[in-house]
């Protein structure tokens, strides 16, 4: 191995630019050159690539986003796309290719390995933790951290109002952001894909259950987190319908990209070096169409197409402990 690539991809993550570090540090370290495609798969198609040493990834692991940007390149799942990437490629002699990113762009992956015959390993990097195979991704830990200090935030102006907020999350398809950014601010309703597949929350019942914390707390204070895109209209929608219907004094509040941006945690700048190391030793080792993942505190190496197709569950002790034993109206009063 002479030579291996590296691009970040997707929506960008707090952590991307430390794992890139990581990349270009590691390859330094065994002797290999590294070279950066700038914005995504669109960098590979247009052949925008720049040669990275360490001292261009110097002080970049403290901020979020990523100095090669990032990109969602819709181009890419074309046939004719990937053999563009593949003689890129090859002209510009790579052996190997670093994708960071989320599942998105793990499907991208996969389907370059089939036209390429390079080797490829994926570094799990997306703010919504949806991705099989590795306990935590790259960029969570920060997403979750951010939304629990808005949400304390809310809380301080809730309590003195009497009023119910409503703090859209990011995470579309998945609950992780929604339900740990819930039980570390002390939310009193969370409404998240997962749960919403199994029983869709009806606005009669979240306003039973808001009127009955008020009732049994004597104040107003009520703080739900909502998952995006699971209730028509999101947070702006809810907090109007129920203001005007129910006359209940409520606000929205959304998240949105704040949940990308600022100093990554710890968490997940050490994550990210140790997955950027990781990829570049499983290179070496003669992986390919592998993720490099952190599972059960051991650096393991998990099939690209795992990653999509097996479903990340939500923790489901937290979720019990979350819905029922901190749920201020038990189960025999809901009745
Ligand atoms: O995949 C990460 C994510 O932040 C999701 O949580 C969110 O739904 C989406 O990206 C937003 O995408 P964009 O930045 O393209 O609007």
């Amino acid at each position: 191995i002479k030579r291996i690539g590296v691009l970040t991809s997707g929506g960008d993550a707090p952590g991307m630019n430390a794992a890139l570090r990581a990349v270009v540090l590691a390859a330094e370290h065994y002797g290999i050159e590294t070279i950066a495609f700038r914005h995504g798969y669109q960098g590979l198609l247009d052949n925008d690539a720049v040669p990275m040493q360490a001292k261009d990834v110097l002080h970049i692991l403290q901020y979020s986003g990523t100095i090669i940007k990032s990109a969602r390149c819709r181009r890419f799942k074309e046939v004719e796309a990937a053999q563009l990437a593949a003689k890129n490629l090859d002209s510009l002699n790579i052996d190997a290719l670093i994708v960071i990113g989320g599942d998105g762009s793990f499907r991208g992956a996969d389907h370059l390995a089939n036209h390429w015959q390079g080797q490829i390993i994926g570094v799990p990097g997306t703010i919504d933790n949806d991705v099989y195979g590795t306990d935590q991704t790259i960029g969570y830990a920060t997403a979750v951290a951010i939304a629990m200090d808005a949400l304390d935030k809310i809380r301080d102006t809730a309590d003195a109002m009497d009023r119910v907020f409503i703090v859209e999350v990011m995470g579309r398809d998945a609950g992780f952001i929604g339900l740990c950014s819930a039980m570390s601010s002390g939310a009193e309703r969370m409404i998240l894909p997962e749960l919403q597949k199994e029983k869709a929350l009806t606005i009669s019942a979240l306003v039973k259950h808001i009127k009955r914390v008020q009732e049994i707390r004597g104040e107003g204070s009520y703080v739900m987190v909502l998952s995006e895109h699971q209730w028509p209209g999101g947070a702006v929608a809810l907090s109007e319908q129920l203001e005007a219907e129910y006359h209940l004094p409520c606000r929205p509040c959304l998240l949105g990209h704040i949940q990308r941006g600022g100093p990554p945690a710890p968490a997940d700048r050490i994550l990210a070096s140790e997955l950027g190391v990781h990829a570049v030793e499983l290179i070496l080792a003669g992986a390919h169409r592998v993720m490099a993942a952190k599972s059960q505190n051991a650096c393991v190496a998990v099939p690209l197409r795992e990653t999509w197709e097996k479903k990340h569950p939500l923790d489901e002790n937290l979720l019990r402990i979350q819905h029922e034993i901190f749920n201020p109206v038990k189960k025999k009063q809901q009745r």
